[in-house]
């Protein structure tokens, strides 16, 4: 039993009308957590997030970043967040009126509509849902590279316990979790991430222990579409269903 997402992998059409009737309290209409995941290197995708004109000062901010293929990666994650947004609201990408909250979240100002971004090389994913949502990607994650100081002593383990050759697997989908954990709860950037600690179930299930913090839960796959690990955390007691249907 996971919670049950509506994972979708097309880009969305930026001309399209919104799917959803906004309420006049701002209220999206959503039954289910959507995440959007996307691969750069089809030239298809590559195509319309080029195609996506970011706000004066997004495009300033990004223009300051030298190395030209980071820079490709956080115009990519910002264009995502946007056509994501607007297909949902039925607004053009530059209108999405993003914001960022104290933490450094993106906001959606005037609609109770969450939202959550991350990237990693090709892979983007983009969470919305109308309760608070964090939402990660990551590749494969090689020994060497395991996060350990920044781990609780059970994710470890976890990795651990996983055959040699699925660790870098394991890896990913706990590294996931946990950073889809920290954003769901919009964590300071002060706190110590060996404070909570997360569990991926083989069925992908996420369980998070945070003592002192509200409930949360969330899933974990490994999507051969993107050859990554997406995880996508929602607050309070996720709605679950047995099957991961996707669209
Ligand atoms: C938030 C954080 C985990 C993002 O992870 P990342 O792998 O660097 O980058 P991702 O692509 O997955 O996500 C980046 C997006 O997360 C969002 N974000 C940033 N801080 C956030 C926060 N505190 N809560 C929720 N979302 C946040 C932003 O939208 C950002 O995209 P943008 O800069 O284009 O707007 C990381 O930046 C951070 O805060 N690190 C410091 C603390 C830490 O290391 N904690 C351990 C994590 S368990």
């Amino acid at each position: 039993m996971s919670l049950d997402v509506d994972f979708r992998f097309q880009v969305p059409d930026a001309q399209a009308p919104g799917a959803f009737a906004v309420a006049r309290d701002g209220l999206v209409p959503l039954s289910r957590p959507i995440v959007l995941v996307l691969d750069r290197r089809d030239p298809a995708v590559a195509a319309v997030l080029q195609a996506v004109v970011l706000p004066r000062p997004e495009r300033d901010l990004l223009a300051g970043i030298h190395h030209a293929e980071r820079r490709a990666e956080l115009t990519a994650r910002r264009a995502a967040l946007r056509l994501a947004v607007g297909a949902t609201l039925g607004l053009a990408p530059p209108l999405v009126p993003l914001g960022r909250g104290v933490a450094g979240e993106p906001e959606v100002t005037g609609f109770a509509l969450h939202v959550s971004v991350s990237s990693r090389g090709h892979r983007l994913a983009v969470g919305l849902w109308n309760q608070p949502i964090g939402v990660d990607v990551e590749g494969p994650i090689a020994e060497a590279a395991l996060p350990r100081a920044m781990m609780h002593e059970r994710e470890i383990a976890l990795v651990e316990a996983a055959a040699v050759a699925d660790r870098p697997v394991t890896a990913a989908l706990v590294w996931a979790a946990k950073e889809a954990a920290w954003k769901a709860a919009v964590m300071p950037v002060s706190r110590d991430p060996r404070g909570f600690a997360v569990g991926v179930e083989a069925d992908g299930q996420v369980t998070v222990e945070d003592p002192g913090q509200p409930a949360a839960g969330g899933i974990a796959l490994w999507l051969p579409e993107i050859d990554g690990a997406v995880a996508v955390v929602v607050a309070g007691v996720p709605a679950v269903a047995a099957d991961g249907a996707r669209v």
